[in-house]
């Protein structure tokens, strides 16, 4: 399995008890470190340090998951993201994703059409992010038209998870 933006590696453990090998990917060096005290010796996780938006694959993958991740790509970045996808899979391999649309009202210091919000951090210093507020139908259709068959579930709460493949 391939994990792109793994983070802290919380969903890097649930893999590993599905997967015979996974290789986690994010562009951070401290979330990778974070991960990897996570997951702690396993021979069958790589670690790659890399910036998503232009890393290319070494190889393909069965699977390719990622969690929290899908809306935190700019809008103009959707397709070449879903192409990078489609680079890293088998020609029968499987995409599954789980991700939430939550903006509080005060984030959205451009108004609610904007992919752009303010988050702060803890010390309160404010920083400008790309959070998408994805409605699972309206993605689906979205993913359908870029070549992917892929069917988008909604949870009671704000979250979504997504799974499926190329048509
Ligand atoms: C919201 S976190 C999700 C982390 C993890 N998947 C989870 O659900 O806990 C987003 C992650 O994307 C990573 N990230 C941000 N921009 C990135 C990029 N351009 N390439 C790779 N990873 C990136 C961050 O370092 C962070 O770990």
């Amino acid at each position: 399995m391939l994990e792109l933006a793994c983070g802290p590696g919380r969903w890097t453990v649930q893999l590993l008890q599905h997967a015979t090998d996974v290789t986690a990917v994010d562009a951070s060096p401290e979330m990778l470190a974070m991960a990897s005290t996570q997951v702690g010796e396993d021979e069958r996780v790589r670690f790659v340090s890399a910036d998503l938006f232009r890393w290319q694959p070494d190889r393909r993958y069965d699977v390719v998951f990622f969690g929290f991740w899908l809306s935190h790509v700019p809008p103009e970045c959707f397709a070449s993201f879903w192409s990078l996808v489609a680079d890293c899979l088998k020609p029968e391999g499987r995409v599954f994703f789980v991700d939430d649309g939550y903006r509080t009202a005060d984030e959205l210091i451009e108004g609610e059409q904007s992919a752009t919000i303010q988050r702060r951090l803890m010390d309160g210093t404010p920083y400008r992010i790309v959070k998408v507020s994805h409605r699972p139908l309206d993605l689906e259709r979205q993913l359908e038209q870029i070549g992917w068959r892929i069917k988008v579930h909604s949870t009671s709460g704000p979250f979504y998870w997504g799974a499926g493949n190329r048509i």
